[in-house]
């Protein structure tokens, strides 16, 4: 009797702790996308000339996108696609291994700029590349709301 009891209560705490870690993804997948949103401003501006280049500043924004690129495709499990205002695409979980390898490729071209961008001529010749994936992916996986 006292085993079946534990056994429920076991369960019961399975149970909300799967829910929590669910409304957890998707707050911290926004989070983490808010993030790299802000991270990518200073660099845009760079770009349209209303910014000096600061090559500090860019490469702090492509650890951001490193680090994000790394969380993100652990952040979408199963029974995450509604709730909590994501804009997330149902398309995300029907091609999961499409949208994990974007993110893998994001990660890796972001990696390989910080080393490629050395000068404000680098920045404008590798950066715009980066933030094509952005515009990319959204396209895909993110509903227009
Ligand atoms: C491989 C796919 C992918 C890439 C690459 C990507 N995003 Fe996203 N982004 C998403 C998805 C999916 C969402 C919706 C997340 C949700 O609502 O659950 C999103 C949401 C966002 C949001 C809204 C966050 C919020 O909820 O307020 C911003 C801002 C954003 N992305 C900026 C960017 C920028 C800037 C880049 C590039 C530098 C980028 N993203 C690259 C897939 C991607």
């Amino acid at each position: 009797m006292h085993r079946i009891l534990s056994a429920l209560i076991a369960l019961s705490f399975v149970g909300t702790g799967a829910a929590f870690a669910q409304s957890d993804a998707i707050a911290q997948r926004k989070q983490s996308m808010k993030d790299v949103g802000a991270a990518t401003r200073d660099p845009g501006q760079m770009l349209q000339g209303r910014q000096p280049f600061d090559l500090a500043k860019v490469k702090a924004s492509l650890q951001v996108y490193v680090d994000s690129a790394q969380k993100m495709p652990g952040l979408y499990p199963p029974g995450t696609e509604q709730g909590g205002d994501t804009s997330a695409s149902a398309k995300v979980w029907q091609s999961k291994a499409d949208f994990d390898a974007r993110f893998a490729q994001w990660g890796s071209a972001s990696r390989a700029a910080l080393t490629a961008i050395t000068d404000e001529a680098s920045f404008k010749a590798e950066f715009p590349k980066i933030m094509q994936a952005c515009g990319a992916c959204h396209e895909v996986y993110r509903e227009k709301k």
